[in-house]
């Protein structure tokens, strides 16, 4: 049995929601998995685990300046065993851009970062029209025109394929 270990970073809980199913998949591994906000990562003790997966949303364009932190302050932790991140975006609804290959939010952030996770993917996230602020709600509005998605406000989508999350979730728990 491996102690795995799941640090978020969400802002309207979706990336949240993923972490719990690759949670119960990778659980039925016979493994232990512990789901950490990356906010409260300071209370965890990072070298008690096995394997550690990152997870963190998209929100104009970048994920969470914490996640960046987190992984620039444990970098040689993170090199030392197997680690895995995935992104979550709206823009991986599209066919041609829903791979890791193909995400153009996974590929700039692993340039930037120059950290080389063993396992990568990337997941289309949730629409949520009703939930967001009104200048939110304009500008979503205004990239779902743009890229001829759902534009009625009052639309709720969930885009992420399960199936994806599932299949990721077996492959974290081959260990
Ligand atoms: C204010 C806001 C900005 C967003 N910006 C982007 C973006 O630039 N590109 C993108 O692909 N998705 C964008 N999204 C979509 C989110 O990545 C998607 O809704 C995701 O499921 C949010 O996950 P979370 O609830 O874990 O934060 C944005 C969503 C919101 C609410």
């Amino acid at each position: 049995m491996a102690r795995i270990l799941i640090v978020y970073s969400t802002t309207d809980g979706h990336t949240l929601k993923i972490c719990r199913v690759l949670q119960r998949v990778i659980e039925q591994h016979g493994h232990a998995v512990t789901l950490t906000d990356v906010g409260a990562t300071e209370q965890i003790d990072l070298p008690d685990f096995d394997k550690i997966v990152i997870g963190a949303s998209i929100r104009y364009g970048k994920h969470g300046r914490q996640v960046f932190d987190f992984i620039q302050k444990h970098r040689a932790l993170l090199d030392s065993r197997p680690s895995a991140f995935f992104s979550v975006n709206i823009v991986a609804r599209k066919p041609g851009k829903n791979r890791p290959e193909t995400n153009p939010y996974l590929r700039r952030f692993l340039k930037r970062i120059g950290w080389r996770p063993q396992q990568l993917a990337v997941f289309a996230g949730k629409l949520d029209y009703p939930r967001y602020r009104r200048v939110d709600r304009v500008v979503i509005r205004l990239i779902m025109l743009l890229t001829h998605g759902p534009t009625d406000p009052t639309s709720v989508v969930e885009f992420t394929d399960w199936q994806n999350v599932e299949a990721f979730g077996h492959a974290l728990g081959e260990i």
